[in-house]
């Protein structure tokens, strides 16, 4: 149920939907930034124009701001996260400042994004432990099968998206973190998928390290994302990118040549400066946003849009739900085969509806604003 005025919604953040322009549903690829987002970028462009207008405080106030209310969303405390320019960053840290080595096992999933996959293996070789895949039976991530391969002897860390990207399956992070947890395995994820169209909440969930890019899900900018570092981790490790704020008398631009290098003892331990300013300030903007519109709210909607593309393919001969039907294992990705996917994909396209083709299948991905009456659009050209 949606529980926020969707018409004053298009017409205020989105008005080129609300004219019919496109149908945006691609928010997997690129997440649309709502007006208020792209007026505080004009904005913070013009005040760059001239660089006096932009004082010490209100620069890095924003970046506050920033952890502040990422931190709101995710149910963590603002020391707990660092800005990052993308989910790679929060992954190679991971990756290389974990206490791993050799004798120890990292695993993902089998037919993760290449970010949860390329800085393990490279990690891996330099460090000296070994990384394995998980196996997949049918090519769709689920809870049990990874909970069964964190038995194996020697895992150290494990690492997962959320939501699959080919295929919208999400992983139970609850139950994942107890057990690891429990083993003493270290618990990565990356949120990138998921976050946005689904709500978490890390005082509740155990997760180690949550790498997550703000430019999908979160309707912001290129450029702006985080990395949550779960507070008694926070001091146990140590930067493995070495910025110049990273350490603990760095607010003071008077002193800089000291040199002591005593790390912070929060996560902007973690930051590497300088990061895009104006980027985060369009975060804040849409995190604002999303906030404002209710976490919740904002997963519900999406959920029943994506209940619509369920059922709809569930009434069908010929069309293969690649996304698990069950809704507890899915967020706002939904995959779906029809017999012609490459042609179907060609006809949204000719009738300007943005999704993508991934793996053969289509993939449609609708966030906050997007309306039934779109989702049905879609499915006609598909159908
Ligand atoms: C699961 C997943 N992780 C990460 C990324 C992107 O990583 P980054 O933010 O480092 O570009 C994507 C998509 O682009 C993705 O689908």
């Amino acid at each position: 149920m949606t529980t926020y005025d969707l018409d004053a919604l298009r017409r205020r953040e989105y008005p080129w939907a609300a004219a019919g322009e496109t149908i945006f549903l691609n928010h997997a690829s690129t997440g649309a930034m709502p007006q208020r987002t792209v007026d505080a970028l004009a904005e913070w462009a013009r005040l760059r124009a001239n660089p006096e207008r932009i004082s010490h405080d209100f620069q890095f106030g924003t970046l506050a701001r920033a952890r502040e209310l990422t931190a709101r969303l995710i149910g963590a405390h603002a020391g707990e996260i660092a800005l990052a320019t993308n989910t790679s960053y929060g992954v190679n840290l991971a990756a290389f400042s974990l206490p791993l080595g050799p004798g120890d096992v990292v695993l993902t999933p089998d037919l993760e994004f290449p970010a949860n996959v390329y800085p393990w293996m490279a990690a891996a070789e330099r460090r000296g432990f070994a990384y394995r895949r998980i196996p997949l039976e049918n090519g769709i991530a689920d809870t049990e099968t990874v909970l069964a391969a964190i038995e194996a002897a020697g895992v150290r860390a494990l690492s997962v998206s959320w939501v699959g990207f080919a295929t919208g399956a999400k992983l139970d992070l609850a139950v994942l973190g107890d057990a690891c947890r429990e083993r003493g395995i270290y618990f990565i994820v990356d949120a990138i998928q998921g976050l946005g169209a689904c709500t978490l909440d890390l005082a509740r969930v155990h997760v180690d390290i949550l790498a997550c890019g703000a430019q999908k899900w979160l309707l912001s900018p290129w450029g702006a994302g985080f990395v949550y570092v779960r507070d008694a981790l926070v001091r146990a490790l140590e930067p493995y990118d070495v910025s110049w704020l990273d350490v603990r008398d760095s607010d003071d631009f008077t002193r800089l040549l000291h040199y002591d290098m005593t790390w912070r003892d929060d996560a902007r331990r973690f930051e590497f400066v300088t990061v895009p300013f104006q980027d985060y300030a369009g975060m804040v903007t849409s995190l604002e946003l999303l906030l404002e519109l209710g976490a919740e709210s904002v997963e519900s909607h999406i959920r029943s849009l994506v209940d619509r593309v369920v059922a709809w393919c569930d009434a069908r001969d010929g069309v293969e739900l690649l996304t698990p039907a069950d809704p507890s294992r899915r967020a706002g990705i939904v995959c779906i085969k029809p017999r012609d996917a490459r042609a179907a994909s060609e006809r949204l396209g000719e009738h300007h509806v943005a999704h993508s083709l991934r793996e053969g299948a289509i993939r449609l991905a609708p966030h906050c604003y997007n309306t039934k009456e779109e989702i049905d659009r879609a499915l006609a050209l598909i159908g």
